[in-house]
């Protein structure tokens, strides 16, 4: 065989190894422990939380808007279509002058064509103390014709993180004049306890508060080493190749 084809064969070879080995960042997907992510389990604490949700539909600065609706929605009962986003405030207590505590943000629609009922879709963004930052998300039915009512909350962020619980909602007031109206949330959620110390800001470098908390999708240590290694000896194989075969 001729010099030169054994050379390109063994640069090719090297070259074949460099695609293959590999890559130091983090790969899609692989199993992490409950140590990895610095909780117990999903479900270490239970935190019951009571607050009062104030949606105004009235006034120049109304927490409530209507954002779309269909043709047919004036003419349907329950107002079938209707869609409002809404930014309401929710106090400690029922009064619309009481402590601040969060904020529900998302949207509800009326989605039934024989009742008054509503999807609601938000995330209950707390500002207070530990839970500062963090997030539950609700998402559920309404029904408008019940004083009372439960939405399932599906998620949450921050001290909230693996989330799963449910809310009771009780009507407090409401003017069907405006719209205006104020609910109780009496809520009750399972979730993990990782860091007390937590934010909550969602960001990933917020894991670094978790100790133990690998960075956002890293390789193992041990495997990006390996991978290193591996890529280093295949760059000093083709210098080392060539000194020795000219
Ligand atoms: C709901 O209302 C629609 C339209 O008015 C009607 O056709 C349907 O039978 C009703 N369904 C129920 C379960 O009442
Ligand atoms: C909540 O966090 C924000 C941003 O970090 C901060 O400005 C605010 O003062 C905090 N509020 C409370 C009640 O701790």
């Amino acid at each position: 065989m001729a010099k030169s084809s054994i050379i390109s064969s063994i640069l090719l070879l090297s070259l074949l190894t460099l695609t293959l080995i590999p890559k130091t960042h983090a790969s899609f997907a692989e199993p992490i422990s409950k140590q990895d992510l610095g909780i117990k389990a999903l479900d270490d604490k239970k935190t019951q939380l009571t607050f009062y949700f104030h949606e105004t539909r009235s006034g120049s600065n109304p927490s409530g808007i209507q954002i779309a609706k269909a043709k047919s929605t004036d003419q349907s009962s329950t107002r079938f279509g209707s869609l409002t986003m809404i930014d309401n405030a929710l106090t400690e207590g029922p009064e619309p002058t009481s402590k601040l505590v969060g904020r529900a943000q998302g949207m509800h629609g009326s989605v039934d064509l024989n009742e008054s009922a509503l999807m609601m879709v938000m995330n209950l963004y707390f500002l207070e103390g530990e839970y500062n930052g963090s997030t539950l998300s609700v998402l559920g039915r309404d029904s408008l014709s019940a004083s009372t009512g439960e939405l399932p909350v599906v998620g949450g962020t921050g001290t909230f993180r693996f989330a799963k619980g449910y809310a009771q909602i009780k009507s407090q007031t409401f003017d069907s004049k405006t719209g205006d109206g104020v609910v109780q949330f009496n809520v009750f959620v399972n979730h993990a306890d990782g860091s007390s110390s937590s934010t909550g800001s969602g960001s990933p470098s917020d894991g670094k508060s978790l100790g133990s908390t690998p960075s956002d999708g890293a390789p193992s240590s041990s495997q990006a080493s390996l991978s290193k290694l591996v890529s280093f000896t295949s760059l000093f194989m083709i210098p080392l190749l060539y000194f020795f075969i000219f």
